[in-house]
């Protein structure tokens, strides 16, 4: 108790001790010896600062200029903030008493030119920042009394020439920053005199060519931050050469394809930036040997395709960023080896599938990024609801574009059951078909479903076609749902088949083409096939999906429901009718029709048909 009071009253003692050799508009803490003159409008140091101050704040006042002796009395400082200053000159030994100086901030200034001298004195200075002033130069030795700096700041001056010894005398600097000057070329030769750097930032620069051995002289080198150089148009392969790093930044720096030369040497890197580079594909085995890699940055690139092997040796890759690429698909094998990857970032491509087998192997897996891709949400991509929901500890982001009712929604808010194929079911196709020889024929055949089935066309010789079957000059599938055939001759006589499929299933139904006189008068060429709406098979589907449903109710039911089902049969037929015939009605069906108002159709059936489904059930 005695004690607490002692050191209390001592306290207070050197606070009014304090108080009283405090300078007005200053605040000083005897404790720390930290006396704060920031943010007024001082244009030299106040008088009455304690000569034992150890960190001053001095930022953020009106100093114009650094007098030779305007420090010497304050040679107990360690940390000296002049930084958001107007400061244009600093006059030689200006800092000269203040050897026990650690830390220097003297950004956000004017200075334009360093002199020899201007840091004299400082040999316990172990940080300097002169960011955001407007250097030109860097003059030989005007550090070369900082031998214990360890951190210089050069960013966003506007240096345009860093003279060869401009650094020596930095035995131990570790970190240098030069991003935002004006260098056109890396200062190999300037580099020779900081043989400790390991980290040397120098982003933001209007460099064009980068040579064989640039960064040559630093062995210790670990970290190269390279990044916006808009206007590079070299990399020499060797360029990285005499190097091991660890980190390596090369983002928005204009390539064009990975530079797997220059860094195929760095079998060290744990951590690999390329994003934003315009590089449209890389080639196999580009990061081969890459076992240290942690961190791997591709996205913002024109990326569509890779090769399935390309991650093979990336067997210590945690995070993977490839999004905001144009991949529409992943490669099952892809990620085969990527045991320890946690997160990976697929965001903002155009992928509506993802394969299981691709994600099976990613057991240490923490967070996926899916949103912003086209996901199709049917039941090719349940295992990802499934897969989901057996680790709660995952993070997976990721949003449905479609079907329609799913679009928007997140896959955490979502249930397994709602990842669903709706079989194929062909709604309508042209009526059998006459055709004088010479004549153009179209048959037509439209179909429901989810995923939109796919139609193709078998002809009587056995021929298949789709809508990327290559035009022989006499048969092409048009429109995705039409097939087109030329100048019929007889030989073209007999039954078409329409296939409708998707990943749920198939439909098919069967087109017989008549080549001979019409029995009716013919109308106009080319001769377009009448649709129709195929109401009776149709309504023997609808049977037989009700049955379904009704084997799981009681079975004393069936029978009650076949008959009411029949009766309906009637009112369906009806209903279905008129919905279809709008959409189909001859003429309208492909007089001027586009492709987009085609695909639109069969989701309005779809619908209808659900509707027409669900009454039956209803009333059942
Ligand atoms: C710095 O100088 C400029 C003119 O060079 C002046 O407009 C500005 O007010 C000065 N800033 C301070 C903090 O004195
Ligand atoms: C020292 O600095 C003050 C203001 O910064 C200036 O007015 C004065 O002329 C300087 N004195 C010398 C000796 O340079
Ligand atoms: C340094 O301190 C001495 C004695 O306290 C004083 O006379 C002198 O003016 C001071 N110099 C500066 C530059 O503040
Ligand atoms: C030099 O600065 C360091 C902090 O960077 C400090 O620990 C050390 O005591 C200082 N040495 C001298 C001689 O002032
Ligand atoms: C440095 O580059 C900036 C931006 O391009 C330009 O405004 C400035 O004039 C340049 N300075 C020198 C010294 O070339
Ligand atoms: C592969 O990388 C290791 C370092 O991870 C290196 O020691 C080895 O020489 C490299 N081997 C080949 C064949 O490139
Ligand atoms: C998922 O299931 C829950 C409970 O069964 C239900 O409340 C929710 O609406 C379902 N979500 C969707 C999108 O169907
Ligand atoms: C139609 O086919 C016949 C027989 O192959 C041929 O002689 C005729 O030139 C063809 N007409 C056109 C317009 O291609």
């Amino acid at each position: 108790m005695a004690y607490h009071l002692c050191v209390t009253a001592m306290v207070l003692a050197a606070y009014l001790t304090a108080a009283k050799a405090c300078p007005s508009s200053c605040t000083c803490d005897p404790v720390w010896k930290a006396v704060d003159c920031s943010h007024r409008k001082f244009l030299s140091i106040p008088d009455g600062i304690p000569a034992d101050t150890t960190m001053l704040h001095l930022e953020e006042n009106s100093f114009q200029q650094v007098n030779s002796s305007q420090f010497s009395n304050y040679t107990k400082l360690q940390t000296l903030y002049l930084y958001n200053n107007n400061i244009s000159t600093i006059e030689a030994g200006a800092f000269a008493e203040l050897e026990h100086l650690s830390t220097l901030r003297l950004f956000t200034n004017h200075l334009s030119t360093l002199e020899n001298g201007m840091f004299q004195g400082l040999t316990n200075l172990s940080l300097l920042d002169l960011s955001r002033n407007r250097i030109l130069t860097i003059p030989d030795d005007v550090f070369s009394s900082l031998q214990n700096l360890e951190v210089l700041h050069l960013w966003d001056n506007q240096i345009i020439f860093v003279s060869l010894n401009a650094f020596r005398g930095l035995d131990n600097l570790h970190h240098l920053t030069l991003d935002g000057n004006n260098l056109t070329a890396v200062p190999t030769q300037s580099f020779q005199t900081v043989p400790k750097l390991e980290t040397l930032q120098i982003l933001n620069l209007p460099v064009t060519s980068l040579p064989a051995y640039a960064f040559k002289s630093l062995p210790h080198l670990k970290a190269l931050h390279i990044g916006d150089w808009p206007r590079l148009e070299f990399l020499s392969p060797e360029a990285f050469d005499g190097l091991d790093l660890t980190y390596l930044s090369l983002y928005r720096c204009n390539l064009q394809s990975l530079p797997f030369e220059g860094i195929r040497r760095q079998w060290g890197l744990k951590q690999l930036l390329l994003y934003d580079n315009p590089i449209a594909n890389i080639r196999p085995n580009q990061f081969y040997n890459m076992s240290q890699l942690e961190e791997l940055y591709l996205n913002d690139m024109l990326l569509d395709v890779l090769d399935s092997d390309i991650f093979k040796d990336l067997t210590s890759l945690i995070k993977l960023d490839m999004s905001s690429n144009y991949f529409k698909s992943i490669p099952p094998t892809l990620f085969r080896k990527l045991r320890r990857l946690e997160y990976l970032d697929l965001s903002f491509n155009q992928l509506s599938y993802l394969p299981q087998q691709a994600f099976q192997t990613l057991h240490s897996l923490r967070t996926v990024r899916l949103g912003e891709n086209p996901l199709q949400c049917d039941c090719d991509l349940k295992w990802l609801k499934v897969w989901e929901g057996k680790f709660t500890a995952k993070e997976i982001v990721a949003t449905c574009s479609r079907p329609l009712k799913l679009h928007g929604l997140e896959l955490k808010n979502l249930n397994v059951s709602n990842f669903i194929c709706e079989l194929p079911y062909i709604t309508g196709y042209s009526k059998d078909v006459w055709a004088k020889e010479g004549e153009d024929v179209m048959l037509e055949c439209k179909a429901t479903g989810f995923p939109q089935p796919r139609i193709s066309w078998v002809t009587p010789d056995g021929l298949h076609l789709d809508p990327d079957s290559k035009y022989d000059g006499k048969l092409k599938v048009s429109n995705e749902i039409v097939l087109y055939i030329q100048n019929v001759t007889d030989a073209d006589e007999g039954e078409y088949m329409c296939l409708a499929n998707n990943k749920g299933g198939s439909d098919k139904v069967k087109i017989t083409l008549t080549v001979g006189e019409y029995p009716f008068k013919p109308s106009v060429l080319p001769q377009v096939a009448d649709m129709q709406p195929r109401v009776e098979d149709q309504t023997k589907v609808m049977m037989s999906r009700t049955q379904q449903k009704r084997k799981k109710a009681n079975p004393a039911l069936v029978a009650g429901v076949i008959i009411a089902a029949a009766v309906l049969i009637g009112l369906v037929f009806v209903l279905v009718w008129i919905v279809r015939k709008a959409p189909i009605d001859r003429g309208l069906a492909l007089r001027g029709s586009t492709s987009e108002e085609m695909r639109m159709l069969p989701s309005r059936d779809q619908t209808n048909e659900n509707v027409a489904l669900s009454f039956i059930e209803t009333i059942a």
